[in-house]
């Protein structure tokens, strides 16, 4: 006669909870000493907390990534394309990386494209984003608060 397996413990039993995730690119990690009239004066620390807690707040999990270079943020891209759901402001990539463009569109839940200032409203170079067509949510020049705005975003988008 098989004996009976036990019982998972409590923790098994325990779903874990969904992912989000976010990654900053270039010049990004300065953010509290980049200009203030664009990016305020909150420190990438700061705004990761503010997201960590916003999507903790609904249940969610959320790893924060930052890189100076493309094939690395490509990579995390990469790494996190089966994650619930991602936030992603590749910086000055936004405007003309296509290989970021490619590594999105095989990211598999939601993605928010978010900028902390007006890229609309500033150079003619930075109005063009390559990335926009592979998104589903885009938010820019409402500072840390667009971010909380593209987690709940995100968060509603694959389905809570
Ligand atoms: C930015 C806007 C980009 O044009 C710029 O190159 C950045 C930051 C933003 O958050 O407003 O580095 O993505």
């Amino acid at each position: 006669m098989t004996a009976i397996p036990p019982l998972p413990s409590n923790s098994a039993l325990i779903a874990s909870r969904p992912l989000l995730v976010m990654v900053h690119g270039a010049n990004l990690n300065l953010l509290g000493e980049r200009p203030a009239e664009h990016y305020g004066t909150i420190t990438l620390e700061e705004l990761e907390k503010r997201v960590k807690t916003a999507a903790s707040h609904v249940g969610w999990d959320c790893v924060c990534h930052q890189t100076n270079h493309e094939g690395e943020f490509i990579e995390y891209v990469q790494r996190y394309r089966s994650a619930g759901a991602m936030i992603v402001n590749p910086g000055a990539w936004t405007h003309y990386s296509y290989a970021i463009r490619d590594a999105l569109e095989l990211v598999s839940g939601p993605v928010a494209e978010v900028h902390l200032s007006h890229v609309d409203e500033r150079e003619e170079w930075r109005r063009r984003s390559v990335i926009a067509d592979v998104v589903q949510v885009r938010v820019a020049g409402r500072g840390p608060e667009g971010y909380e705005e593209a987690v709940a975003a995100v968060i509603n988008l694959a389905g809570g």
